[in-house]
C-alpha cells in the first residue's frame, strides 16, 4: 500500500519539507505521499493519534511540538532523548519512535564547508537548537566548543552537558578573533533589520559564520561576517541534511542533498553560494 508522512506543526503554511520529501520520493521512485497538517498545541494528543488511526509511517515535527511530543513516543533514540527535543518519528517495529536530526544535519552541512576538527568553535544561543548543535559537534569530534548566552546560567548548563566552555556575550566579543568557525543559534536575524547578538568586530578573516535561519538566506550576522572576509553558510544546508537524515531513516535511501540545496536556495530567492 501506498505509505505517507506528514509535517506538523504551528504554523505549517510556510514550510518547505513537503517540497523536498515530495521531490526525493519521486527522484528515487518511492511511492509514498507527504503532507503538512496544522497542529495546534492543545491539539497535539488527538491529532497524533489521528496519524496513527490512518497509518502514518513517520512524521517530521516543527515548532511549538519538538518537546510536547516526547511523552506520546514509544521510544526516543539517545540523541532525541539527550535533546529533550524530537523532529523526526519514524514507525518501526510497531514502535513509533523519536528522533533528532537537527544537530547532526547542522554538522553534516558544516563538513561541506572546509573546516578542520581543531578549529575553535563557539556556539551563539544555549537554546533547543544550540543543544542539538553542540552535542553533534562534539560526536563528530570538535574539541573545542564554547557556548556564548545572553542568560549566562544557559550557557553553563549547556556547556557542562557538552564538556565545553561558558562564556558571556561580551567575553566572545572580545575573543571573537580567536574562533575558527563561529555559529549563529539565536533568533536574532530572523528579519532583517534586527540588530546581531553580538558586535563582530574583532571576528578573524577567512573564518566560518555559520547561522541556523535560512528566511532570510542572508541574515544581519551572515552579511556583516561577509563583509568581514568570513566564509559564510547559511541554514539551508541544516535544513536539508537534517531532511535528509530523517529520509534515510524512513526509507533506507539516500537522497541527492546538493541538488537540493540548489532548489531550495532558489526557491527562497537566492543563488547557491552555499557549496
Ligand atoms: P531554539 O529552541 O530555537 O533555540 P530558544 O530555546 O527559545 O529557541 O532559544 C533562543 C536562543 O536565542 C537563546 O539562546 C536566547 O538567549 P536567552 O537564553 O538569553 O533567552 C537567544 N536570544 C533570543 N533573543 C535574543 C537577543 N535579543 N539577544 C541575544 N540572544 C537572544
Amino acid at each position: 500500500m501506498k505509505k505517507w508522512y506528514a509535517v506538523i506543526g504551528d504554523p505549517i503554511a510556510h514550510s518547505l519539507s513537503p517540497y523536498m520529501h515530495e521531490t526525493w520520493f519521486k527522484e528515487n521512485g518511492v511511492d509514498a505521499a507527504y503532507i503538512p497538517v496544522h497542529v495546534e498545541p492543545a491539539e497535539l494528543e488527538k491529532s497524533f493519534s489521528a496519524l496513527k488511526t490512518l497509518g502514518v509511517s513517520g512524521f517530521n515535527i516543527t515548532l511549538p511540538h519538538k518537546e510536547a511530543i516526547l511523552p506520546l513516543l514509544d521510544r526516543l533514540d539517545d540523541t532525541a532523548s539527550i535533546m529533550g527535543a524530537v523532529n523526526t518519528v519514524a514507525f518501526d517495529g510497531g514502535q513509533y519512535i523519536g528522533y533528532n536530526t537537527d544537530g547532526d544535519g547542522f554538522v553534516q552541512s558544516l563538513f561541506a564547508a572546509p573546516v578542520s576538527l581543531s578549529e575553535k568553535v563557539l556556539v551563539i544561543g544555549a537554546g533547543g537548537a544550540a543543544r542539538g548543535i553542540a552535542f553533534a559537534l562534539k560526536r563528530a569530534g570538535f574539541s573545542d566548543v564554547s557556548i556564548a548566552n545572553r542568560t549566562f546560567r544557559r550557557a553553563e548548563e549547556l556547556a557542562q552537558d557538552v564538556s565545553g566552555t561558558a562564556i558571556t556575550l561580551q567575553q566572545a566579543e572580545k575573543e571573537l578573533g580567536q574562533y575558527g568557525v563561529i555559529i549563529q543559534t539565536t533568533s536574532v536575524g530572523l528579519s532583517k533589520d534586527q540588530a546581531l547578538p553580538i558586535s563582530m568586530e574583532n571576528i578573524k578573516p577567512g573564518s566560518i559564520a555559520a547561522d541556523i535561519i535560512y528566511n532570510p538566506l542572508e541574515t544581519p550576522f551572515l552579511l556583516k561576517a561577509k563583509e568581514q572576509g568570513c566564509m559564510t553558510l547559511n541554514g539551508v544546508g541544516m535544513f536539508v541534511y537534517q531532511g535528509a537524515i530523517a529520509f534515510e531513516k524512513w526509507t533506507g535511501i539516500k537522497p541527492d542533498t546538493e541538488k537540493m540545496k540548489e532548489s531550495i536556495t532558489n526557491k527562497l530567492g537566492g543563488q547557491y553560494v552555499n557549496k
